[in-house]
């Protein structure tokens, strides 16, 4: 197959790498000449882990990266769009619906490169019934020329895409019930059964498809939020979070995955993906369905703000001026992505309570501190742990970098301003060892370990 990616961001990436590794001829296209330049010369613009390999045992081989949209539209049998679908910034729905503007100027870009009919797929998450919309852009041609817009979402998690991609739970791929949506729909489950089991690999009507992406983040997103709010609880009740989550999650219905307590979620598509559902169910009448998802988003939001609070009041209520190290900017470990992350809002926080920030991580301080913009320039940026935490009077654990679980903490606490505050906003630390250490110790949903009288 001859296979055009439209968007070469983390999705394009590497679905196009994916692609690629598995035999078809691959050309990911896209508008920042910058990203395409990098990736010509062997520069992979992410950190994510085993990419690197892959991209460089394909490029040019079969897998070729390019700005011209024109000459590789024309070529492909099949076009993947995976442009970026942000959340709307102004206008109608601004700050909740999914901002189209990309996805619909690809689809005219790919009306006018084209003189033979092609198979669309919505790599890009949506919202429901987007596919209608582009059917009508791309069947409104004078060329005579018929297009197949069929959806398949993407359920890769940065940090380990590639083997979600190459073992996937399934790959979902919808498409109209005429005859030409359903040999569309074959053309792309023989794309995907080289690799993936023909069990795995669902088909559904486009608009099952297209809601069970935002439906999927949204339930992921709600079992975090879920054990965020029981967590609250258990700081109040002595109950500890991480022996609650093991005791539900034994029970098969509810099952042990995504109970991690945490100082909140963050990444490009959580918060984007349940605005969208939230706006999309205002926009049907669902007035009540909308409140309800809107609440994930709501104790999310709390459970930042509530963590940085929580720093401020054990520190005897004042940050200003003390220096405070952050272990983690990137919204989750094994990536360099910072987009949403939780570590970013509590540093934007703890500089609005002028406490001297050092942000540590081992592969996302550039994009932190392009990401911190004007707020860069108050936080000091460091690599290492050690020297973040010198002179420090807390440590504030942001991302679950398991790096961060073996460092040498009492060689830390020597060095650190005292009393040391340690507050693990992911519950990776052995928290009685620190504790014993001399730290006074703030966990997710456990007791505090303080040396402190009540
Ligand atoms: P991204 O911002 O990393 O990449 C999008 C790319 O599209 C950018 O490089 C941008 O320059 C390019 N682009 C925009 N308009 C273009 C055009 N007209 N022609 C060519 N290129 C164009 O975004 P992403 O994280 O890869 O996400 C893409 C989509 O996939 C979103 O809808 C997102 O919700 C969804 N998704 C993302 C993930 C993830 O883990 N990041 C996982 C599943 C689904
Ligand atoms: C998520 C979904 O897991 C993917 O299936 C989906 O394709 C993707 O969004 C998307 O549509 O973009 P991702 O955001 O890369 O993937 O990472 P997750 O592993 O889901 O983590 C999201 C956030 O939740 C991170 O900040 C993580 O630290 C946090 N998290 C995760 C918790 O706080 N607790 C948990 O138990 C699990």
């Amino acid at each position: 197959m001859k296979i055009s990616v439209v968007g070469t961001g983390y999705v394009g990436l590497v679905t196009g790498t994916c692609f690629a590794e598995t035999g078809n001829y691959v050309t990911c296209i896209d508008i920042n000449r910058g990203k395409v330049d990098s990736l010509r010369s062997g520069k992979i613009p992410i950190y994510e882990p085993g990419l690197e390999e892959v991209v460089l045992e394909a490029r040019g081989v079969n897998l070729f990266f390019s700005t011209e949209i024109d000459k590789n539209i024309a070529e492909a049998d099949i076009i993947f769009v995976s442009v970026n679908t942000p959340t709307k910034t102004f206008g109608q729905g601004a700050g909740r619906a999914a901002d189209l503007q990309y996805w619909e100027k690809t689809a005219r870009q790919i009306l006018d490169n084209s003189d033979s009919p092609k198979i669309i797929v919505e790599k890009s998450t949506v919202p429901v019934r987007t596919a209608v919309a582009m059917e009508r852009i791309l069947n409104s041609n004078s060329k005579g020329l018929s297009f197949d817009v069929i959806s398949n979402p993407e359920f890769l998690a940065e940090g380990t895409a590639i083997q979600d991609l190459e073992k996937p739970d399934r790959v979902l791929i919808g498409g109209r019930e005429t005859p030409s949506g359903q040999k569309a729909i074959q053309s792309l489950v023989d794309v995907y059964a080289h690799w993936v089991p023909r069990e795995r690999i669902l088909t559904t009507n486009l608009w099952s498809s297209e809601l069970s992406k935002l439906t999927a983040n949204a339930f992921l997103a709600q079992r975090i939020s879920s054990i965020n709010a029981i967590a609250n609880l258990c700081e109040k009740t002595e109950a500890d979070i991480n022996e609650v989550a093991h005791a539900i999650g034994t029970d098969s219905r509810i099952g042990p995955n995504f109970l991690r307590a945490s100082v909140g979620f963050g990444g490009s598509c959580f918060r984007k993906d349940i605005l969208n559902l939230v706006y999309l169910c205002d926009f049907y009448g669902l007035p009540e369905v909308a409140r309800y998802w809107e609440q994930v988003i709501k104790m999310n939001e709390f459970q930042e703000a509530n963590f940085v609070s929580k720093m401020v009041t054990a520190m005897f209520n004042t940050v200003a001026g003390k220096r405070i190290a952050l272990f983690g900017a990137a919204f989750k470990a094994h990536t360099s992505d910072i987009r949403e992350s939780p570590a970013l809002a509590v540093c934007r926080e703890l500089v609005g309570e002028r406490a001297q920030v050092v942000l540590s991580d081992p592969h996302a301080l550039e994009n932190a501190r392009q990401d911190l913009g004007a707020t860069a320039e108050q936080v000091i940026f460091e690599p290492d742990p050690y020297t973040a935490a010198r002179e420090a009077h807390a440590i504030a654990i942001l991302t679950e970098w398991p790096q961060f679980a073996e460092l040498d903490y009492q060689a830390i606490y020597d060095e650190m301003v005292h009393p040391a505050f340690i507050f693990d906003g992911r519950n990776i630390l052995d928290h009685r060892a620190l504790f014993e250490t001399g730290f006074n110790v703030y966990a997710i949903g456990k007791p505090p370990l303080t040396s402190f009288a009540s």
